[in-house]
């Protein structure tokens, strides 16, 4: 296991990165376009949630957002500017087939073809996400992910963004997350549609699992043969609070529930027996049809990997919460079957968020996905942290922990890289501060800040640190 000693010794030496190594940024459309009712847009799951009162701190909504439908040159000339390798972006299906149903809406493609055009015109790798949990409202109506027919709504929407955009994007994300879409939009309840059943949450994670393979199907039969598709998971490393066997069972039961839910099926073709036996009081996962398994076991060019912060467990004592997920409390778990679970706040410093810092997490977890999956290589598609950045009266923004925070864990990455593990890129959340769903806009995770009242975006001292990373491949000494 890594620990605090090993990664101080890179401290100080400049680390040169891999030959190709990918140097993004990532948003998400209901984070960041805003003109929720432009050009045939419905709204979306997130749309109703946001307006549904205490559900969105403030009552904020994307409504406006970061204004990037309008603003978009701007925003791709911004990233041309730093220097920014690659851009992950995602699709609004409500903007792109608004009942979630039938023919597609030409000018909601048009705005992503546009986008994307502009991005290959300044040498930027588009890198599209089919779907960042902006469901439209009329699947949910019809019952949501906890419904097969979503899962097959998914592979439709698929095809109509392959046969759009597959000729000029050759990086395809199927799924941000779907432990969030799952288990926060159906357990906890704090992420749309803010149900709160735990049959309903692992429903949903089967038809999003199923989702993913038919999507994976239906982009593979319509893109170029060297394109690439893979699937985003945040990946929860887990880790028990001490070594008594009843804790490091606790980790086992979150493992299963954060993770395997979604590795077992795509990359491994089955559910875990430990999570089938683990929530057999709840259900008989009959869900699961015949050929479920081979639909969703797609073969994927690389795994996305979302990484913010450890996950520490241990089995309940008392202490610690039942119900911690680091996006929001609510009196529903997100974890099925997981009551004598407790969540403990892992010791250091914390972003605003109140995450804890930890880089050594995110060099475990790459080690241990590289044992796991050999031969699959990996991607950090998000990693960050929001702090409370302002303008001085200079109109700067300087954030120097955040410059930390993304300065050690790029540190781990190249240590994980060094010892063998296959990373190929890295993402940073977020290129602009935005909309950070249950927070609203009172959360900041841009290298761009946004002023919010007149649309400004104003590069924070990380943008421009960052982006002479991404232009030399080489991350400083401290
Ligand atoms: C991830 C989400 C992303 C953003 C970051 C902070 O869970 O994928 O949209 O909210 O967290």
């Amino acid at each position: 296991m890594a620990t605090a000693a090993q990664d101080a010794s890179t401290a100080g030496s400049a680390l040169t990165f891999p030959e190709g190594f990918l140097w993004g940024s990532a948003t998400a459309s209901y984070q960041i376009e805003g003109a929720a009712a432009e050009d045939g847009r419905t709204p979306s799951i997130w749309d109703t949630y946001a307006r549904t009162p205490g559900k969105v701190r403030n009552g904020d909504t994307g409504d406006i957002a970061t204004d990037h439908y309008h603003r978009w040159r701007e925003d791709v000339a911004m990233m041309a500017d730093l220097g920014i390798g690659a851009y992950r972006f995602s699709l609004a299906w409500p903007r792109v087939q608004p009942t979630g149903r039938g023919p597609a809406v030409q000018k909601g493609l048009d705005f992503y073809r546009r986008l994307v055009d502009e991005l290959l015109e300044k040498g930027i790798k588009p890198v599209a996400t089919l779907y960042h949990w902006d469901l439209p409202q009329e699947l949910e109506d019809a019952g949501g992910w906890p419904e097969r027919a979503t899962a097959e709504r998914f592979a439709e929407y698929a095809a109509i963004a392959a046969d759009a955009l597959g000729d000029r994007v050759a990086t395809w994300t199927t799924l941000n997350e779907p432990w969030c879409s799952a288990f926060l939009g159906y357990g906890s309840g704090v992420h749309a549609p803010g149900r709160t059943d735990p049959v309903d949450a692992l429903r949903a994670a089967h038809h999003l699992n199923l989702g993913h393979g038919l999507a994976v199907q239906a982009l593979r039969s319509r893109i170029p043969a060297d394109a690439q598709v893979s699937v985003t998971l945040n990946i929860h490393h887990v880790r028990p609070l001490t070594d008594a066997a009843e804790d490091v069972d606790s980790a086992r039961r979150i493992d299963a529930l954060a993770n395997r839910v979604y590795t077992g099926p795509m990359l491994g073709g089955a559910y875990p027996e430990d999570l089938l036996k683990d929530t057999a009081g709840l259900t008989d996962w009959s869900f699961v049809r015949d050929g479920d398994l081979t639909e969703i076991h797609q073969p994927l060019d690389f795994l996305g990997v979302n990484y913010y912060t450890p996950t520490l467990v241990s089995k309940a004592d008392g202490s610690g919460t039942h119900n911690s997920d680091g996006h929001g409390r609510s009196s529903h778990s997100p974890w099925p079957a997981a009551d004598e679970v407790a969540f403990h706040q892992p010791p250091g410093e914390t972003t605003a968020m109140g995450w804890a810092v930890d880089a050594t997490g995110l060099y475990d977890l790459l080690r241990r996905l590289g044992s796991d999956f050999p031969g699959l290589p990996l991607v950090i598609t998000e990693n960050g942290a929001a702090f409370d950045d302002y303008a001085d009266p200079n109109g700067e923004v300087k954030d120097p922990a955040r410059i930390a925070y993304v300065r050690d864990h790029l540190a781990a990455v190249h240590r994980a890289i060094q010892d063998g593990t296959d990373v190929r890129g890295y993402f940073l959340w977020s290129l602009l501060d935005n909309f950070e769903w249950g927070y609203g806009y009172s959360k900041r995770f841009g290298a761009v800040y946004v002023d919010y009242p007149t649309g400004r975006r104003i590069p924070k001292a990380s943008a421009r640190w960052y982006s002479e990373v991404a232009r030399t491949g080489v991350l400083p000494g401290v």
